[in-house]
């Protein structure tokens, strides 16, 4: 990456960035999008950045009948059309083969069995597996299974085996439970690894970077000087072709106990003692679980459903929610969700979290809005302008990457007015834009074994404990007025009076 600002590495970092050890990896639900559009990829930007190990291979497992030829055109087909014939290219599409077979069927995994012992005399894989499940969920505790019967999760003669579970892990706290307990029965937790991909992502990453490598900020990150979090992920796309899924999961399944607890977590959290896996997520952990829970009665004032109905996005017109394939069209699922949550702890008491995310709204934007406190006397309380929301920080996370910090300053001229201005910082600019997915450092991470950026059994069951009571109140009342926003807008009123009644509002998105 070409950086115009001055970079270092820390030592240990430089190691850290040396190519993973010998290993192959192995693709469940190999014909599906996320292999496709992410993770194939992804692995081919590690290929082409040298932190692949040259003891590598990729094996695809899926039911689609394929000859090893048809997948590896697939898989070529969304790599970057002039870099096909390059020699990276070339050298990861060699690497790959396929394996047909049905998940639940042990001789699946036998088949697989053979074929990994021949990779591993073929390239010096070492027995090194990374078992990748891009498959529906159900099928989750199923492999996890299968592959504890074949032998072929056991970590044997100094050898490593990996499983990376997708999402949603569970739909509830009881069923992430009992997926946990299942998993937990075959496999130890360092050989887990639940992703997010929101973690992936850089503006991400950096949250910890900005709060805990800048000593400027961690004195006034607290209830004395905050005011209050907002948290915005907007997206303008509405179901997309995963109607089916998605009308029997809504929003806030969808959304909120992972990506938008993730983000929730790495702004709220203490400092961890060190940057191990472990020290953060007990950091994260922590503050998830100091997550107030809501009462049937505060809870009827402090979330806000909607579902899309039919509007404009971006000049084009689009169907309402109901119309989408694979939706009943009397559906009563969320499509958007706000909430306001506070956190039971010294740092955070009395200083409210607004959350919302929807799909079909006015913007795709992801942020976080840190509002601190107004000056204690309004000094300038007549001149013009003095209303204005200064003092906020931003942290943009998509699609623009940036960080921003707006406060007030003199408008030149003779009379005193007070504007606000922003100081802002964006990614691409310093740093040049990158054509990553956002999984490359994600699987680079699993295969030499940091688990830093992947969740752990008690983040996942703290971000369903969150959201649990939500769902069956929601379940026991039905939504009466179902769509209430049109697609191309920020959602229902309802969630512009969540703040309004505090005195507050959603910080305008332009
Ligand atoms: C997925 C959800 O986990 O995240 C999708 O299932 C959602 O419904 C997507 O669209 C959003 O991811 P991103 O990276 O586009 O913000």
């Amino acid at each position: 990456m070409m950086a115009t600002a001055d970079t270092y590495l820390e030592p240990e970092l430089e190691q850290a960035g040396k190519p993973a050890g010998p290993c192959v990896m192995v693709l469940f639900g190999a014909a599906g999008d996320l292999t496709m559009r992410k993770l194939a990829p992804a692995l081919y930007n590690l290929a082409k950045a040298k932190l692949l190990p040259a003891s590598f291979a990729v094996v695809g497992v899926s039911h689609d009948e394929l000859t090893l030829e048809q997948f590896r055109e697939q898989i070529t087909r969304f790599l970057p059309a002039k870099e096909r014939q390059s020699d990276a290219c070339r050298w990861f599409v060699d690497r790959i083969s396929y394996e047909r077979g049905d998940f639940a069927d042990p001789a699946t995994y036998e088949t697989l069995a053979n074929r990994l012992r021949d990779l591993d005399k073929q390239f010096a894989t070492g027995g090194n597996y990374l078992f990748y499940l891009a498959t529906a969920p159900r099928f989750f505790a199923e492999v996890v299974q299968q592959l504890g019967r074949s032998g072929l999760s056991s970590q044997v003669d100094g050898c490593w085996r990996r499983v990376v579970i997708e999402k949603p892990f569970g739909t509830d706290l009881d069923s992430a439970r009992a997926l946990n307990s299942k998993i937990k029965g075959i496999l130890v937790e360092n050989q887990i690894f639940r992703i997010d991909h929101y973690l992936g992502k850089e503006t991400v990453q950096n949250i910890m970077v900005f709060r805990f490598d800048n000593a400027i900020f961690e004195p006034i990150w607290n209830r004395r000087y905050i005011d209050h979090v907002e948290i915005t992920n907007a997206e303008t796309v509405g179901v997309e072709q995963r109607g089916g899924y998605f009308d029997t999961a809504g929003t806030l399944r969808d959304m909120v106990p992972n990506h938008v607890m993730q983000l929730l977590s790495l702004t709220a959290m203490e400092c961890p003692v060190s940057f191990h896996a472990d020290a953060v997520r007990n950091e994260q952990s922590k503050v998830l679980h100091a997550v107030q829970h809501l009462d049937s009665e505060d809870l009827l004032e402090r979330c806000v459903r909607g579902q899309y109905g039919e509007g404009v996005v971006g000049n084009e017109g689009v169907p309402g929610y109901r119309t989408e394939p694979g939706v009943s069209r009397d559906s009563r699922t969320e499509t958007f969700v706000a909430l306001k949550l506070n956190i039971d702890n010294w740092r955070w008491a009395g200083v409210p979290f607004y959350l919302r995310t929807g799909k079909r709204m006015a913007k795709r934007h992801t942020e976080i809005t840190i509002q601190f406190k107004n000056s204690p006397t309004e000094l300038f309380r007549n001149t013009a302008m003095h209303r204005m929301r200064n003092n906020q920080l931003v942290i943009q996370i998509q699609p623009v990457e940036a960080i921003s910090m707006n406060f007030g300053a003199k408008i030149p001229g003779p009379i005193l007015r007070v504007g606000s201005v922003d100081m802002s910082f964006e990614y691409s600019k310093y740093f040049g834009a990158d054509a990553y997915t956002g999984y490359e450092v994600l699987i680079y991470d699993c295969m030499i074994g940091d688990a830093t950026l992947f969740q752990r059994a008690d983040m996942v069951e703290a971000g369903w404990s969150i959201v649990d009571p939500i769902l069956d109140v929601w379940k026991a009342l039905p939504p009466r007025k179902f769509p209430n926003y049109a697609s191309g807008t920020w959602g229902p009123k309802e969630a512009d009076q969540l703040l309004e009644i505090d005195g507050r509002q959603w910080r305008t998105i332009e």
